[in-house]
């Protein structure tokens, strides 16, 4: 089948058999499904489908944050990391950004062609497009003072045949003996993925240079500190209810003193201290040495975000415990007395989303450029903990935030497996110390999700709500973001969809991988120094949020759930009422082999009530293990056709290994 982004196939779904087919055959094959709409159930939450974000595959410094620089404060464990010095040239540690202490100083070299200066080579490499503009800024001063001096900022492609190598080049008078900020617009005068940045010390005078950024001009929204625009285009099209930040394991870090810091990432970006990434070495196959969080995508940046995006911010603190996959001894955890300072912190995050102008913490939010409260609701205390040292450290962070604010919703964790004995110890746990909802991770096959539609089905109505904070199919051997993955998914999504009364949160993870640096697959985006592409995964994911409804409506075959069982041949099903576009919308995976007749059946119209008309949305593939790539991204994306009614019946045909989103226009 053609594939084109937007296009609409405009198919007449006739209620008769096919050619060939006796209409007896056809009826015995028609397996009617039922949708009650006497009963409108639960109302399905805002926050239903939403985002995972964790700097894992260099998702936020060298992807998601548009800095270009690595190592733009020179504080990477070797001070030059990602930087080549050339000439004569000292690293000193006196500058003028307390948390950031490293600069380099560039001395004349003793003859006007010897050069000194310092190439960087960005994050694979820094990727410009022609034309667009791109601001070059630095911290500089002339130590000894005196007369200006000159630098020379270039945008370099050294693989060229050309005769120069510049393709973008500009010149910063430094004039002052303090600290100042300089900054220049530099125009690229050819697109390239992987090119350099280079600044040269012309004349004699001794300069200092810090916190050296490189950031496109056109961002998303245009922030200066800001984030790439096709990568944050990317979230906004699946229309976000929720976003989960920072992580992940980065919350809990390798030790306690590389966890996610949130105090450390707010407030001046060049006063922002440096934090190891443990994803550049959990995975020694996958080792990347120099990745680590500059901290320039912080809290506020994520708040800002995800009110720009729509999604209601959930942002997870650390609860005490270091990573417990890699330490297994208590002592490498806060001690329940020592738990304070991180209880304190849960408190000033949220001072800090919302309080007033006038607190200290708001102030500081203040002066980052929004007053205004980022109206927090949610609150996550851990990530993947497990065994009673996690429930005796939530508990105080509960009693804590309670007292303080009472309506913040809480969510706690039940550990880093779908089932077993840590996540049956932890429910009832999080059920007693009463959280508001418990989150549940689960990478796991495709068997595994095909045996799961019903999961939710006898979850109890009582306790917490459900967050499914991670998941993604990890195919059996096939572990990257083909179609049967995604197909999998959007079944698995079908009994999401069934429970929302008690599913309020879903998302997939992990969200971004750069094709240059990951560790870590399937994921829902991927991209490269200039490209993105949403995965089939990702597709998924957009047609349940765009296509969420406002209320649960009961669907059943044989008056059963329709949940993948034996007797259902591979069928998943879901329906939902948009109360707004007055739509019923149903969600049918068929994951066997074989095409199945479908009679859709709207039970419990009004008297005036008919269907007026309906579409449907479908996912499907020639080759169920083909993926969208940064080259071909729209291989496999929703395809749209119109399809007639039959008073309350629509009758379709849907093809095997298929998702498909009808919807009916009452
Ligand atoms: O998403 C990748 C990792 O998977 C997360 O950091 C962690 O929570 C889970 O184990």
């Amino acid at each position: 089948m053609k594939k084109n982004k937007l296009s609409i196939i405009a198919l007449v779904c006739l209620s008769v058999p096919v050619a060939g087919q006796t209409f007896d055959h056809y009826q015995a094959q028609t397996k009617e499904l039922v949708i009650s709409t006497k009963k409108i159930g639960a109302e399905i939450q805002p926050t239903m489908y939403g985002l995972f974000f964790e700097d894992i595959n260099y998702a936020a410094d060298g992807g998601l944050y548009a800095e270009l620089v690595k190592n733009r404060s020179f504080e990477f464990p070797q001070p030059l990391l990602g930087w080549k010095a050339f000439g004569k040239f000292e690293v000193k540690d006196d500058g003028p950004f307390e948390k950031n202490p490293h600069y380099v100083r560039l001395f004349y070299k003793g003859h006007g062609h010897k050069l000194t200066g310092l190439s960087n080579e960005g994050f694979f490499g820094i990727g410009v497009k022609k034309d667009a503009e791109y601001r070059f800024s630095v911290w500089a001063r002339i130590p000894d003072g005196g007369k200006a001096a000159m630098i020379r900022v270039e945008l370099v492609n050294t693989k060229t045949m050309e005769e120069g190598h510049a393709f973008a080049s500009e010149r910063i008078t430094v004039d002052s003996k303090e600290w100042k900020k300089y900054q220049v617009i530099l125009k690229p005068s050819m697109t390239n993925p992987k090119a350099e940045l280079r600044i040269f010390l012309e004349g004699v005078e001794t300069i200092d240079l810090e916190h050296v950024s490189l950031f496109p001009v056109d961002t998303w929204k245009g922030h200066e500190n800001g984030l790439r625009k096709d990568l944050v285009q990317l979230l906004a099209d699946l229309k976000p209810g929720i976003f989960r930040f920072p992580g992940g394991c980065i919350v809990e870090g390798t030790d306690l003193e590389t966890r996610y810091n949130w105090k450390n990432s707010v407030g001046p970006v060049e006063n922002r201290p440096l934090n190891e990434n443990r994803w550049q070495y959990t995975f020694a196959h996958r080792y990347y040495p120099d990745y680590y969080q500059s901290y320039g995508l912080g809290f506020y940046e994520y708040f800002l975000m995800s009110e720009e995006i729509g999604a209601e911010p959930l942002p997870i603190l650390s609860c005490g415990l270091a990573c417990q996959f890699q330490n297994y001894h208590i002592s490498a955890h806060a001690a329940l007395e020592e738990l304070q300072p991180y209880i304190q912190d849960a408190l000033d995050l949220i001072e800090f989303a919302n309080g007033d102008v006038t607190t200290k913490w708001g102030k500081l939010r203040a002066e980052m450029g929004h007053p205004a409260s980022f109206n927090l609701k949610f609150i996550g205390i851990g990530n993947e903990q497990w065994g009673p040292e996690y429930p005796e450290r939530l508990e105080p962070f509960i009693k804590a935030i309670r007292a303080v604010y009472p309506d913040i919703k809480i969510v706690g964790s039940s550990g880093p497996h779908s089932e077993g004995n840590d996540f049956n110890y932890l429910w009832p746990e999080m059920t007693r110390l009463k959280v508001d909802l418990v989150d549940e991770h689960f990478y796991r096959p495709e068997d595994w999700f095909l045996a799961q539609g019903s999961r939710y089905d006898n979850y109890d109505r009582k306790g917490p709500k459900v967050f499914a904070g991670e998941y993604a199919c990890h195919g059996n051997g096939r572990k990257w973001n083909h179609f049967n993955a995604a197909l999998m998914e959007a079944a698995f999504m079908t009994g999401l969809e069934r429970n929302a009364d008690i599913v309020h949160m879903a998302t997939y993870a992990p969200l971004f991988a750069h094709v240059e640096g990951w560790q870590w697959r399937p994921d829902l985006i991927w991209f490269d120094n200039l490209k993105s592409v949403g995965t089939v995964s990702y597709y998924v994911q957009q047609l349940y949020a765009t296509y969420k409804g406002t209320n649960m409506l009961k669907l059943t075959m044989n008056k059963k759930p329709v949940t993948g069982s034996e007797d259902q041949n591979g069928l998943f099903a879901s329906a939902v009422l948009d109360k707004d576009s007055n739509e019923i919308i149903v969600k049918v995976a068929n994951v066997s082999d074989e095409p199945q007749a479908l009679s859709i059946k709207i039970d419990g119209l009004k008297k005036k009530e008919t269907l007026k008309g309906a579409r449907a949305i479908k996912l499907q593939t020639d080759n169920i293990l083909k993926e969208n790539t940064l080259d071909n991204p729209y291989a496999i994306i929703p395809q749209e056709s119109i399809l007639a009614v039959n008073g309350n019946i629509l009758n379709v045909t849907i093809e095997p290994k298929t998702f498909a989103v009808y919807v009916l226009k009452k």
